[in-house]
């Protein structure tokens, strides 16, 4: 459940947002280049004859690059999605669906984004045979755990790279580089990780990664996903079909406003990520910190290093309900990760860490971003203290 945008308690301010990992509001100056594609410039990329398909043919080409720099690969190896869930598919449902029917096994973990684990479930309905793996009480899985999986017909693990609800990050280095001795494939969803955490593809052996524009101050509905062109190069069968763009792995006319955004947004994440970071994790750490030390049963979900910097998730024991429902007002935050809290049930993740179903309804994720203040992280902790205060008898303030 998330809190409403607009009224709080009858009054019209608006909560504090504390949602970074769920969206991100549009960076001003992404706007500002994407203006133009929505107005002036609004030709077909595709069009090659005259001016209006020149320009915005210039525009995507920019935009691949400034996506490929800031991930360290080549631009041609960037495919324009609609997001991480297209991005998700297409990597996944694609190669499996270039293997079939020969014998297909592929891996990930219980703690995946549905947009992995559902993509999962049709791949096993497709034909391949799938394994996913539990995770170890902070969220990671191991280089032994992948290891012990593997199979002869092994063809594809994927493992995000960071989650979106508790922030842990895998080892994905060392799970990489394992699975690239043994000439496996390896995706990664860096749809939480992009813009926040250092992506070198130079160096990181990963061969498919997922990235999504509203993550990182770009807009909705666009994404990419990276597939590697070399040694050797993978061959994903399209989803779709109906054109030639992007190689005809994703036909349809593309999406030029929304992929001018995207590359001005990652290339503004770049730059910017290295003191955001340090600044983010400083005021995670003050949160953490404080909530641990005042409320007796509160718990910090994911692990407690190898974590986003933006990120901070709590589970409270003693609390019989959801905490927005015992009075966590004036913050906009989640008490799972949107997605989950739109079906009503405790979260996927929240129980995979081994939390029991009642903890998991007692969790609230705070997403920290650009926005966000000293101040807002102050009053965040005021707020998360009263409210536990308030309901139970296990806080000590
Ligand atoms: C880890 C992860 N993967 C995939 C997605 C889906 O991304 P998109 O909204 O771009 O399809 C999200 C968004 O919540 C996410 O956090």
């Amino acid at each position: 459940m998330t809190t409403t945008p607009t009224t709080l308690n009858g009054s019209m301010e608006k909560p504090i947002y504390l949602d970074y990992n769920a969206t991100t509001p549009l960076d001003p100056e992404v706007l500002s280049e994407m203006l133009p594609f929505l107005k002036e410039e609004f030709g077909n990329a595709s069009s090659s004859s005259h001016p209006y398909g020149w320009a915005a043919n210039m525009a995507v080409k920019k935009a691949r690059k400034q996506v490929a720099d800031a991930i360290g690969c080549e631009p041609k190896e960037i495919i324009w999605t609609s997001g991480a869930t297209e991005s998700n598919n297409m990597a996944i449902i694609g190669l499996v669906r270039s293997f079939l029917p020969e014998k297909t096994h592929i891996i990930t973990a219980n703690t995946e984004h549905k947009a992995v684990l559902q993509v999962f479930e049709m791949a096993e309905e497709l034909g391949a045979e799938i394994t996913v793996l539990p995770v170890n009480e902070q969220g990671q899985v191991s280089v032994e755990q992948v290891v012990a999986a593997l199979k002869p017909h092994t063809r594809l693990v994927s493992l995000m790279m960071a989650n979106n609800e508790i922030g842990t990050l895998h080892p994905i280095f060392e799970i990489g580089k394992m699975l690239q001795e043994k000439n496996i494939l390896f995706h990664t969803d860096a749809a939480q990780a992009l813009g926040k955490i250092p992506i070198d593809l130079k160096t990181l052996p990963v061969d498919m990664l997922s990235m999504s524009g509203h993550k990182i101050y770009g807009p909705k509905g666009v994404g990419a996903l990276y597939i590697r062109k070399q040694n050797p190069p993978i061959t994903l069968k399209p989803l779709i079909c109906g054109g030639e763009q992007e190689g005809g792995l994703r036909p349809g006319t593309l999406n030029v406003p929304g992929i001018v955004g995207i590359g001005t947004a990652v290339d503004i994440a770049s730059k910017k990520m290295t003191e955001e970071s340090t600044r983010l994790t400083k005021l995670r750490d003050q949160l953490i910190t404080r909530v641990l030390k005042n409320c007796r049963g509160a718990i910090l979900n994911g692990h407690p290093t190898e974590r986003l910097p933006n990120n901070a998730s709590f589970s409270f024991e003693g609390l019989s309900a959801d905490v927005f429902a015992l009075g966590l007002s004036g913050l906009a935050l989640s008490s799972g990760s949107a997605c989950t809290s739109a079906s009503g049930k405790p979260s996927h993740v929240i129980t995979a860490i081994g939390r029991p179903e009642c903890l998991a309804r007692a969790t609230i994720r705070v997403g920290l971003g650009r926005m966000t203040t000293d101040k807002d992280i102050e009053t965040a902790g005021d707020k998360i203290l009263a409210m536990i205060e308030k309901n139970s008898k296990i806080s000590n303030i």
